[in-house]
Protein backbone atom coordinates (compact mmCIF):
# COMPACT_ATOMS: atom_id res chain seq x y z
CA UNK A 1 0.00 0.00 0.00
CA UNK A 2 0.97 3.54 -0.44
CA UNK A 3 1.52 6.68 2.42
CA UNK A 4 -0.95 5.23 4.98
CA UNK A 5 -3.22 8.72 5.34
CA UNK A 6 -2.49 10.10 8.65
CA UNK A 7 -5.55 10.72 11.12
CA UNK A 8 -6.65 7.40 11.96
CA UNK A 9 -9.26 7.26 14.72
CA UNK A 10 -7.77 6.43 17.73
CA UNK A 11 -8.88 3.25 19.36
CA UNK A 12 -12.18 3.41 20.65
CA UNK A 13 -13.23 6.49 18.96
CA UNK A 14 -15.97 5.89 16.18
CA UNK A 15 -15.16 5.84 12.53
CA UNK A 16 -18.03 8.52 11.85
CA UNK A 17 -18.74 11.21 14.02
CA UNK A 18 -21.06 14.00 13.26
CA UNK A 19 -21.84 16.74 15.65
CA UNK A 20 -24.28 19.16 15.68
CA UNK A 21 -24.40 18.94 11.76
CA UNK A 22 -26.16 22.04 10.04
CA UNK A 23 -26.22 22.72 5.91
CA UNK A 24 -27.44 25.42 3.91
CA UNK A 25 -26.55 25.21 0.15
CA UNK A 26 -25.17 28.36 -1.12
CA UNK A 27 -27.86 31.01 -2.33
CA UNK A 28 -30.33 29.40 -0.50
CA UNK A 29 -32.38 30.48 2.66
CA UNK A 30 -32.99 26.97 4.45
CA UNK A 31 -30.86 24.79 6.33
CA UNK A 32 -31.69 21.36 4.52
CA UNK A 33 -29.77 19.53 7.45
CA UNK A 34 -30.39 20.45 10.89
CA UNK A 35 -28.44 20.14 13.92
CA UNK A 36 -27.81 16.10 13.37
CA UNK A 37 -25.30 14.23 15.35
CA UNK A 38 -24.60 10.79 15.47
CA UNK A 39 -21.49 8.01 15.67
CA UNK A 40 -21.07 5.28 13.25
CA UNK A 41 -18.46 2.61 14.46
CA UNK A 42 -15.77 0.28 12.45
CA UNK A 43 -17.70 -2.43 10.65
CA UNK A 44 -21.37 -0.88 11.12
CA UNK A 45 -23.76 -0.71 8.13
CA UNK A 46 -26.05 1.91 8.34
CA UNK A 47 -29.18 2.72 6.13
CA UNK A 48 -29.88 6.50 5.62
CA UNK A 49 -33.73 6.29 5.35
CA UNK A 50 -36.21 9.34 4.35
CA UNK A 51 -38.63 10.31 2.21
CA UNK A 52 -37.74 12.18 -0.98
CA UNK A 53 -36.08 15.56 0.03
CA UNK A 54 -35.00 14.66 3.13
CA UNK A 55 -31.59 15.13 3.13
CA UNK A 56 -29.84 11.32 2.38
CA UNK A 57 -27.84 13.22 -0.18
CA UNK A 58 -26.63 15.97 1.35
CA UNK A 59 -25.79 14.19 4.48
CA UNK A 60 -23.78 11.53 1.75
CA UNK A 61 -21.74 14.35 0.66
CA UNK A 62 -21.10 16.03 4.14
CA UNK A 63 -19.45 12.61 4.79
CA UNK A 64 -17.16 12.48 1.96
CA UNK A 65 -16.63 15.96 1.80
CA UNK A 66 -18.06 17.08 -1.22
CA UNK A 67 -19.52 19.34 1.15
CA UNK A 68 -18.19 21.70 2.20
CA UNK A 69 -15.01 21.25 -0.03
CA UNK A 70 -16.58 21.45 -3.61
CA UNK A 71 -20.21 22.41 -3.20
CA UNK A 72 -19.16 25.61 -0.43
CA UNK A 73 -22.30 26.92 1.54
CA UNK A 74 -22.57 27.05 4.67
CA UNK A 75 -21.65 24.38 7.54
CA UNK A 76 -21.81 24.47 11.01
CA UNK A 77 -21.06 21.95 13.08
CA UNK A 78 -18.39 18.82 12.82
CA UNK A 79 -18.04 15.83 10.82
CA UNK A 80 -14.89 13.64 11.42
CA UNK A 81 -14.04 10.43 9.14
CA UNK A 82 -11.86 8.05 10.18
CA UNK A 83 -10.40 10.49 12.58
CA UNK A 84 -10.22 13.25 9.41
CA UNK A 85 -12.37 16.62 10.14
CA UNK A 86 -14.18 17.41 6.73
CA UNK A 87 -13.81 20.82 7.52
CA UNK A 88 -10.27 20.90 7.27
CA UNK A 89 -8.87 17.90 4.95
CA UNK A 90 -8.32 18.33 0.92
CA UNK A 91 -10.66 16.15 -1.12
CA UNK A 92 -8.16 14.08 -2.52
CA UNK A 93 -6.84 12.76 1.14
CA UNK A 94 -10.97 12.23 2.15
CA UNK A 95 -11.10 10.01 -1.26
CA UNK A 96 -8.77 8.08 0.32
CA UNK A 97 -10.79 7.78 3.28
CA UNK A 98 -14.48 7.65 2.07
CA UNK A 99 -15.32 5.96 -1.04
CA UNK A 100 -18.67 6.94 -2.67
CA UNK A 101 -20.98 5.19 -4.72
CA UNK A 102 -23.94 7.30 -6.64
CA UNK A 103 -27.49 6.57 -7.75
CA UNK A 104 -26.66 6.54 -11.58
CA UNK A 105 -24.18 4.05 -12.76
CA UNK A 106 -24.00 5.71 -15.41
CA UNK A 107 -22.60 9.10 -14.41
CA UNK A 108 -19.55 7.23 -12.34
CA UNK A 109 -18.29 5.41 -15.16
CA UNK A 110 -16.42 7.04 -17.99
CA UNK A 111 -13.11 4.99 -19.33
CA UNK A 112 -13.53 2.26 -22.23
CA UNK A 113 -12.25 -1.05 -20.22
CA UNK A 114 -13.25 -2.13 -16.45
CA UNK A 115 -9.47 -2.11 -15.51
CA UNK A 116 -9.01 1.38 -16.28
CA UNK A 117 -12.57 2.28 -14.23
CA UNK A 118 -10.28 0.61 -11.20
CA UNK A 119 -6.95 2.11 -12.04
CA UNK A 120 -8.55 5.61 -12.67
CA UNK A 121 -8.26 6.63 -8.80
CA UNK A 122 -4.97 5.24 -7.70
CA UNK A 123 -3.54 6.76 -10.96
CA UNK A 124 -4.07 10.08 -10.10
CA UNK A 125 -2.60 10.01 -6.64
CA UNK A 126 0.96 8.45 -8.35
CA UNK A 127 0.36 5.44 -6.81
CA UNK A 128 3.30 2.45 -7.96
CA UNK A 129 1.97 0.17 -11.25
CA UNK A 130 2.58 -2.99 -9.45
CA UNK A 131 0.97 -1.58 -6.83
CA UNK A 132 -2.21 -0.22 -9.14
CA UNK A 133 -2.33 -3.75 -10.73
CA UNK A 134 -2.73 -5.34 -7.41
CA UNK A 135 -5.73 -3.27 -6.36
CA UNK A 136 -7.24 -3.77 -9.59
CA UNK A 137 -6.97 -7.93 -8.86
CA UNK A 138 -8.48 -7.64 -5.55
CA UNK A 139 -11.05 -5.19 -5.99
CA UNK A 140 -12.69 -6.79 -8.96
CA UNK A 141 -11.89 -10.04 -7.12
CA UNK A 142 -14.26 -8.39 -4.41
CA UNK A 143 -16.74 -7.33 -6.31
CA UNK A 144 -17.19 -10.55 -8.61
CA UNK A 145 -15.92 -9.35 -11.82
CA UNK A 146 -13.04 -11.30 -12.37
CA UNK A 147 -12.50 -11.92 -15.63
CA UNK A 148 -14.28 -8.44 -16.86
CA UNK A 149 -10.89 -6.67 -17.00
CA UNK A 150 -10.77 -6.14 -20.41
CA UNK A 151 -14.44 -5.32 -21.05
CA UNK A 152 -16.11 -1.56 -21.72
CA UNK A 153 -17.72 -0.81 -18.97
CA UNK A 154 -20.46 -0.26 -21.46
CA UNK A 155 -21.34 -3.76 -21.51
CA UNK A 156 -22.22 -4.39 -18.08
CA UNK A 157 -25.66 -5.00 -16.36
CA UNK A 158 -26.46 -2.55 -14.52
CA UNK A 159 -25.70 -4.50 -11.77
CA UNK A 160 -22.15 -5.29 -12.74
CA UNK A 161 -21.62 -1.17 -13.71
CA UNK A 162 -22.43 -0.49 -9.74
CA UNK A 163 -20.33 -3.54 -8.80
CA UNK A 164 -17.48 -2.07 -10.82
CA UNK A 165 -18.26 1.82 -9.36
CA UNK A 166 -17.54 -0.28 -6.07
CA UNK A 167 -14.69 -1.81 -7.12
CA UNK A 168 -13.15 1.74 -8.64
CA UNK A 169 -14.34 3.10 -5.04
CA UNK A 170 -12.42 0.43 -3.12
CA UNK A 171 -8.87 0.34 -5.50
CA UNK A 172 -8.47 3.51 -3.35
CA UNK A 173 -8.35 1.77 -0.29
CA UNK A 174 -11.28 3.34 1.68
CA UNK A 175 -12.23 2.61 5.40
CA UNK A 176 -15.73 3.67 5.00
CA UNK A 177 -17.87 2.98 1.95
CA UNK A 178 -21.27 5.74 1.46
CA UNK A 179 -23.74 4.68 -1.14
CA UNK A 180 -26.31 7.00 -2.13
CA UNK A 181 -29.24 5.09 -3.24
CA UNK A 182 -27.03 2.83 -5.40
CA UNK A 183 -29.76 -0.02 -6.25
CA UNK A 184 -32.63 2.27 -6.91
CA UNK A 185 -31.97 1.63 -11.05
CA UNK A 186 -31.61 -1.71 -10.41
CA UNK A 187 -33.94 -4.68 -10.99
CA UNK A 188 -33.96 -6.96 -7.76
CA UNK A 189 -31.32 -9.34 -8.81
CA UNK A 190 -29.04 -6.47 -9.61
CA UNK A 191 -29.45 -5.19 -6.20
CA UNK A 192 -29.21 -8.43 -4.45
CA UNK A 193 -25.73 -8.35 -6.24
CA UNK A 194 -24.66 -5.32 -4.68
CA UNK A 195 -25.98 -6.12 -0.90
CA UNK A 196 -24.22 -9.20 -0.93
CA UNK A 197 -20.87 -6.96 -2.26
CA UNK A 198 -21.52 -4.85 0.38
CA UNK A 199 -22.18 -7.56 2.92
CA UNK A 200 -18.66 -9.17 2.50
CA UNK A 201 -17.15 -5.87 2.71
CA UNK A 202 -18.85 -5.42 5.75
CA UNK A 203 -17.78 -9.20 7.18
CA UNK A 204 -15.39 -9.66 5.31
CA UNK A 205 -13.20 -6.21 5.43
CA UNK A 206 -14.33 -4.93 8.57
CA UNK A 207 -15.55 -2.18 6.34
CA UNK A 208 -17.99 1.09 8.13
CA UNK A 209 -21.10 1.51 5.64
CA UNK A 210 -23.44 4.03 5.49
CA UNK A 211 -26.14 3.35 2.49
CA UNK A 212 -28.96 5.66 1.58
CA UNK A 213 -31.65 2.91 0.31
CA UNK A 214 -35.28 2.61 0.74
CA UNK A 215 -34.91 -1.24 -0.08
CA UNK A 216 -37.06 -2.23 3.75
CA UNK A 217 -36.24 -5.87 2.55
CA UNK A 218 -32.56 -5.92 2.39
CA UNK A 219 -32.02 -3.16 5.42
CA UNK A 220 -33.96 -6.21 7.66
CA UNK A 221 -31.47 -8.68 6.63
CA UNK A 222 -27.79 -6.52 6.19
CA UNK A 223 -27.99 -2.94 8.31
CA UNK A 224 -27.24 -2.45 11.64
CA UNK A 225 -29.12 0.69 12.30
CA UNK A 226 -31.18 2.65 9.95
CA UNK A 227 -30.70 6.46 10.37
CA UNK A 228 -33.96 8.43 9.82
CA UNK A 229 -34.57 11.83 8.33
CA UNK A 230 -37.23 13.62 8.17
CA UNK A 231 -37.26 16.89 6.34
CA UNK A 232 -33.43 17.65 7.15
CA UNK A 233 -33.30 16.51 10.41
CA UNK A 234 -32.40 13.26 12.45
CA UNK A 235 -36.22 11.55 13.91
CA UNK A 236 -34.35 7.84 14.46
CA UNK A 237 -31.15 6.44 14.52
CA UNK A 238 -31.86 2.39 15.86
CA UNK A 239 -31.96 -1.36 14.94
CA UNK A 240 -34.03 -1.69 11.50
CA UNK A 241 -36.47 -4.06 14.36
CA UNK A 242 -36.91 -0.61 16.39
CA UNK A 243 -37.72 1.22 13.54
CA UNK A 244 -39.92 -0.71 11.34
CA UNK A 245 -41.82 -1.51 14.03
CA UNK A 246 -42.64 2.69 15.13
CA UNK A 247 -45.98 3.06 12.67
CA UNK A 248 -46.14 6.25 13.08
CA UNK A 249 -42.37 7.11 12.20
CA UNK A 250 -43.29 4.93 8.72
CA UNK A 251 -46.45 6.96 8.41
CA UNK A 252 -44.07 10.45 8.88
CA UNK A 253 -41.87 9.64 6.59
CA UNK A 254 -43.49 7.86 3.81
CA UNK A 255 -41.25 4.68 4.42
CA UNK A 256 -42.45 1.04 3.14
CA UNK A 257 -41.86 -1.51 5.75
CA UNK A 258 -40.81 -4.81 4.90
CA UNK A 259 -43.29 -7.05 3.07
CA UNK A 260 -43.71 -9.45 5.69
CA UNK A 261 -44.28 -7.21 8.36
CA UNK A 262 -46.82 -5.89 6.17
CA UNK A 263 -48.36 -9.08 6.54
CA UNK A 264 -47.87 -10.26 9.94
CA UNK A 265 -49.60 -6.32 10.50
CA UNK A 266 -52.60 -7.10 8.07
CA UNK A 267 -53.48 -10.65 9.79
CA UNK A 268 -53.57 -8.77 12.73
CA UNK A 269 -55.70 -6.56 11.99
CA UNK A 270 -57.84 -9.31 11.12
CA UNK A 271 -58.18 -11.33 14.11
CA UNK A 272 -54.96 -13.46 13.64
CA UNK A 273 -53.38 -12.83 17.15
CA UNK A 274 -49.64 -13.22 16.46
CA UNK A 275 -47.49 -12.48 19.67
CA UNK A 276 -44.81 -10.59 17.49
CA UNK A 277 -43.83 -8.49 14.74
CA UNK A 278 -41.17 -9.56 11.92
CA UNK A 279 -39.14 -7.83 9.50
CA UNK A 280 -37.76 -11.00 8.43
CA UNK A 281 -39.09 -13.64 5.86
CA UNK A 282 -38.13 -16.73 7.77
CA UNK A 283 -39.16 -15.42 11.20
CA UNK A 284 -42.54 -14.11 9.74
CA UNK A 285 -43.34 -17.27 8.08
CA UNK A 286 -42.62 -19.23 11.46
CA UNK A 287 -44.91 -17.33 13.35
CA UNK A 288 -47.76 -17.52 11.15
CA UNK A 289 -47.30 -21.06 11.26
CA UNK A 290 -47.23 -21.16 14.88
CA UNK A 291 -50.28 -19.37 15.32
CA UNK A 292 -51.93 -21.10 12.08
CA UNK A 293 -51.14 -24.97 13.90
CA UNK A 294 -52.77 -23.34 17.90
CA UNK A 295 -55.83 -22.40 15.61
CA UNK A 296 -56.02 -25.30 13.74
CA UNK A 297 -55.80 -27.19 16.85
CA UNK A 298 -58.13 -25.52 18.71
CA UNK A 299 -60.48 -25.96 15.65
CA UNK A 300 -60.08 -29.55 15.91
CA UNK A 301 -60.35 -29.84 20.28
N1 LIG B 1 -27.72 21.96 -5.07
C1 LIG B 1 -28.77 22.31 -4.29
N2 LIG B 1 -29.08 23.62 -4.07
C2 LIG B 1 -30.10 23.96 -3.28
N3 LIG B 1 -30.91 23.08 -2.64
C3 LIG B 1 -30.66 21.78 -2.84
C4 LIG B 1 -29.59 21.32 -3.66
N4 LIG B 1 -29.58 19.96 -3.66
C5 LIG B 1 -30.61 19.59 -2.86
N5 LIG B 1 -31.26 20.67 -2.37
C6 LIG B 1 -32.39 20.65 -1.44
O1 LIG B 1 -31.97 20.04 -0.23
C7 LIG B 1 -33.01 19.24 0.33
C8 LIG B 1 -32.50 17.84 0.58
O2 LIG B 1 -32.22 17.25 -0.67
P1 LIG B 1 -31.49 15.86 -0.83
O3 LIG B 1 -30.33 15.83 0.08
O4 LIG B 1 -31.24 15.66 -2.29
O5 LIG B 1 -32.61 14.85 -0.29
P2 LIG B 1 -32.81 13.28 -0.58
O6 LIG B 1 -31.54 12.73 -1.08
O7 LIG B 1 -33.23 12.71 0.74
O8 LIG B 1 -33.90 13.17 -1.59
C9 LIG B 1 -34.18 19.32 -0.64
O9 LIG B 1 -35.08 20.27 -0.17
C10 LIG B 1 -33.53 19.76 -1.93
O10 LIG B 1 -34.43 20.51 -2.71
MG1 LIG C 1 -31.04 11.66 -2.81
Amino acid sequence: MSEPVSGKPTKGEPMIKVENLWYKYPRTKKYVLEDISFTVEKGEFVALMGANGAGKTTLCQCLNGVIPNSQGGKVKGRVVVGGLDTQETPISKLAQKVGMVLEDPETQLFTTKVKNEVAFGPENLAIDPDEIMKRIAWALKVVRLEGYEERPPTALSGGQKQRLAIAAALAMKPEIMVLDEPTSQLDPIGTLEVFSVIQDLKEEYGMTIVMATHKSEEIAQFADKVLMLHEGRLVKFAPPREVFQDLELMKLTWTHLPQISELILFLRNNGISLKDFAILKDEGVAMVKEALAGKAGRVAS
